[in-house]
């Protein structure tokens, strides 16, 4: 276990800014993890957990304490029984290789997130979901190193308090955990309509009615392809706004404006809106501000073209969030996590 000094941030994350950080260190056990913690400990230095870095932006003054990248391998059948396997995947592979593998063993439950970013123990911090399924899902506990009793835990599904793109590893225990594995109880059954309407849409152009987890692999990564741009080409974080969501007065206030307003019903009284829409409204989709692109097939992504410091990033992100609020009266938020 080595503590590196002085290493770029924006070298570990996809956005490609940021400053340095004072260490980084990696661990392949989880019993690293907890070397890595005693170590930071004694030299009294915070710590802050990376997975691939494409969840996360990072400031320019960097991180002045230890930046601990899990790359705890592991890949394994647990339990298996008529309808479905359980699997126990390390924190540290990566998220689209388990879908992959799970996929190749005819799996259902997460092929529709298929093609995101990043590892499989980052997946939870921010319960990762697309096209219809979340890893809340179908994630029946996972494993992590608890920093505040210095010891190692298994944490069922409800304990996760997974939401909306949001867990208490960014909520209320944020810093708390470290994650270590994570167990996924899918299922032997065939993906069976209804689609998440954008998949369905892509079945129906290209005439397929017959689905497996391949076929339906195979249109995620396609769609995906065409919308989102490749971070290792174009430097991004993926959805950079999370969608908003409001209650039903207020959806019904804007409907009068805005009668195309597209609006998910959450069941429980609140509506999702489509942050996409609401910038696309702005006019500011495709425009460049501060070296920050509002990419052209997707206003929720922002690409970073020229942008020199996480400053331009956070001064274009203030002002869509500006141009959103002036324009609908709705505050939309930032998704990926900050250093
Ligand atoms: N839309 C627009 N203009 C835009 C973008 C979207 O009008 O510029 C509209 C679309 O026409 C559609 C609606 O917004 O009616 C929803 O769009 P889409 O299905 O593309 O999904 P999204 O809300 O933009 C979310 C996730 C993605 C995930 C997709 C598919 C969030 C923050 N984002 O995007 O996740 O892949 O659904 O399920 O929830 C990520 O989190 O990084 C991410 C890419």
């Amino acid at each position: 276990m080595d503590l590196h000094p002085n290493i770029p941030l924006k070298n570990f994350t996809t956005m490609r800014l940021g400053g340095p950080a004072r260490f980084m260190a990696e661990a392949r056990t989880q019993e690293e993890v907890a070397e890595i913690y005693h170590a930071a400990k004694s030299q009294s230095l915070p710590i802050f957990v990376l997975g691939g870095g494409s969840n996360v932006v990072a400031n320019d003054q960097g991180f002045n304490g230890v930046v601990l990248r899990v790359r705890i391998p592991g890949f394994e059948v647990i339990a298996d029984d008529p309808g479905s396997t359980t699997i126990r995947v390390g924190a540290g592979e990566t998220w689209d290789e388990t879908v992959k593998k799970t996929v190749d063993m005819n799996l259902s439950g997460i092929e529709t997130m298929s093609a995101i970013p990043g590892t499989t123990g980052a997946a939870p911090v921010q319960n990762v979901g697309a096209y219809g399924q979340e890893i809340a899902d179908t994630l029946q506990s996972l494993t992590a190193y608890d920093s505040q009793t210095d010891s190692f835990v298994t944490l069922a599904n409800v304990d996760c308090g997974f939401s909306y793109r949001d867990s208490i590893f960014r909520g209320s225990q944020k810093g708390r955990y470290v994650i270590t594995s994570v167990t996924l109880k899918l299922s032997k059954s065939a993906p069976q309509p209804p689609f998440y309407d954008a998949l369905q849409k892509y079945f129906d152009d290209n005439g397929i009615h017959a689905f497996t987890q391949q076929i339906v692999r195979d249109a995620v990564i396609d769609i995906r392809a065409n919308k989102l741009p490749d971070p290792k080409l174009l430097p991004n974080s993926g959805s950079f706004f999370k969608n908003a969501i409001i209650e039903e007065w207020k959806l019904n206030d804007l409907r009068v404006s805005y009668p195309d307003m597209p609006a998910y019903d959450m069941g429980d009284g609140k509506f999702k809106l489509s942050t996409g829409w609401l910038i696309e409204q702005t006019g500011l989709k495709g425009q460049v501000l501060h070296g920050m692109k509002v990419h052209d097939k997707n206003s929720l992504v922002l690409i970073n073209e020229s942008a020199s410091s996480y400053t331009d990033l956070a001064s274009a992100r203030d002002e869509i969030i500006s141009a959103v609020r002036d324009k609908f009266g709705v505050q939309i938020e930032q998704e990926p996590l900050e250093i």
